[in-house]
């Protein structure tokens, strides 16, 4: 085994037999979702539409535990998340201990809630980078707004930012992109630059969970999508040196798929409010998997032995075409949560993949949809996945 590498059996709280095949690196990240609570409404949210309660949080006690447990396991950073994650009081305390622990930390959040002052102490207890999501520019406050059904919320984000950098923090501005600001893109990635960002991912939305709810209205068209990926490209060029631009491709126009999670079971680790611990954020929409729960066993465990994360690690679960392919080991087969809801079975080829046999069927409907009148966002917000038309906000 290469160093890092550890075997399934390794853990001495689950003596199974040994198993050549079960070979398996310590994870590098650990997204954090420390409470599904937020006060932004964004329709392209990645939490699951049934949205956990606060009084099934894990306490301050369990998170600092789960945190001790992450760096003995060997991952390096902590992404706290939600939700939002500085609706949780006790986020100092968590930041404190993750850092003590040695993990690199990033707090992923809308900034809406934040003060100077609680920023200023998250980072004197180790807090290491803050990444604040935007829905378009300054100046086009009133669509950002619109988007995330918050009043304001965009000049508090550039208030938020500015603090970051005085206190001499990295910061990563985050760009959900779909057709209600895909316009924006170039003046998405200045204002980043302007905002003292090191880093901007315009990340065009991935279609699960709330966003598949909302992909109708969300969709861009092909030719807007192509134009914006042109940008990008071009503005890396421009701005070498300057900032970092990350782009995530929308699967609906890509030819293969992107390798989700970097491989499921392979690098991430994903918890949620409530313990329950994930191979990728969308994980449970998959019916048939059962997760463990940081309460019952050590992280190290779920991560080396847990079902849900055996299930589709590695290559060997596989099916045609995917079981034969040369880009087995690059994209893993693609979304294993895209495969389940589009096609009933985890397994198959991601239809996002130009040899799925649904491919094609799959990517019409984003040409179709994209060319529609784009229907009313159905808002993140507990209970607003069966949303009353009535009470329903018109996004345009
Ligand atoms: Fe990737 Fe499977 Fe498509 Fe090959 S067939 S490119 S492994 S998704
Ligand atoms: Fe779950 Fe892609 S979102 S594997």
């Amino acid at each position: 085994m290469d160093a890092g590498e550890m075997r399934c059996d390794a853990n001495p709280s689950s003596p199974t037999a040994p198993d050549p095949s079960c070979v398996v690196r310590a994870p590098i990240g650990l997204l954090a979702e420390l409470t599904h609570r937020c006060p932004l409404q964004c329709p392209y949210c990645s939490n699951p539409l049934e949205l956990e309660k606060v009084n099934v949080e894990l306490s301050t006690e369990d998170w600092q535990k789960v945190m001790r447990e992450a760096a003995q396991l060997g991952i390096l950073q902590v992404h706290l998340s939600g939700g939002e994650p500085t609706a949780r009081r006790d986020l100092e305390e968590i930041v404190k201990t993750a850092a003590e622990a040695g993990l690199y930390t990033n707090l992923i959040t809308a900034a809406v809630l934040l003060k100077r002052e609680r920023l200023e102490k998250l980072k004197e207890c180790g807090l290491d980078h803050v990444q604040i999501s935007i829905q378009d520019v300054d100046t086009q406050a009133e669509n950002a707004d619109r988007i995330a059904g918050y009043k304001g919320g965009s000049a508090k984000k550039k208030e938020v930012a500015g603090w970051v950098r005085e206190l001499g923090m990295p910061l990563t501005i985050n760009a959900p992109i779909h057709r209600h600001n895909i316009h924006s893109v170039e003046a998405i990635i200045n204002y980043a630059v302007e905002l003292g960002a090191g880093r901007v991912e315009i990340a065009h939305v991935q279609y699960y969970a709330w966003a598949l709810k909302n992909r109708s209205s969300l969709m861009p068209t092909r030719d807007a999508f192509m134009a914006a990926a042109r940008l990008v490209e071009r503005k890396r060029e421009e701005l070498k040196g300057i900032i970092v631009i990350d782009a995530v491709v929308p699967d609906y126009y890509a030819k293969y798929p992107k390798p989700c999670m970097g491989g499921w079971g392979k690098g991430i680790i994903n918890i949620t409010p409530s313990g329950r611990v994930l191979p990728c954020h969308a994980a449970e929409s998959i019916t048939h998997l059962e997760f463990d729960n940081v309460r019952d066993k050590p992280l190290a465990d779920i991560w080396l032995n847990g079902d849900a994360f055996q299930k589709y690690r590695g290559t060997s679960w596989m099916k045609e075409p995917c079981r034969t392919c040369p880009r087995r080991e690059i994209d893993y087969g693609g979304c294993r949560c895209q495969a389940f809801a589009l096609t009933g079975d985890a397994a198959n080829t991601d239809p996002a993949c130009s040899l799925s046999p649904l491919h094609e069927e799959w990517a019409k409907v984003a040409d179709v949809e994209s060319h529609q009148s784009p229907p009313a966002f159905v808002y993140r917000r507990p209970g607003g996945a069966t949303p009353k038309p009535a009470a329903e906000k018109t996004p345009v």
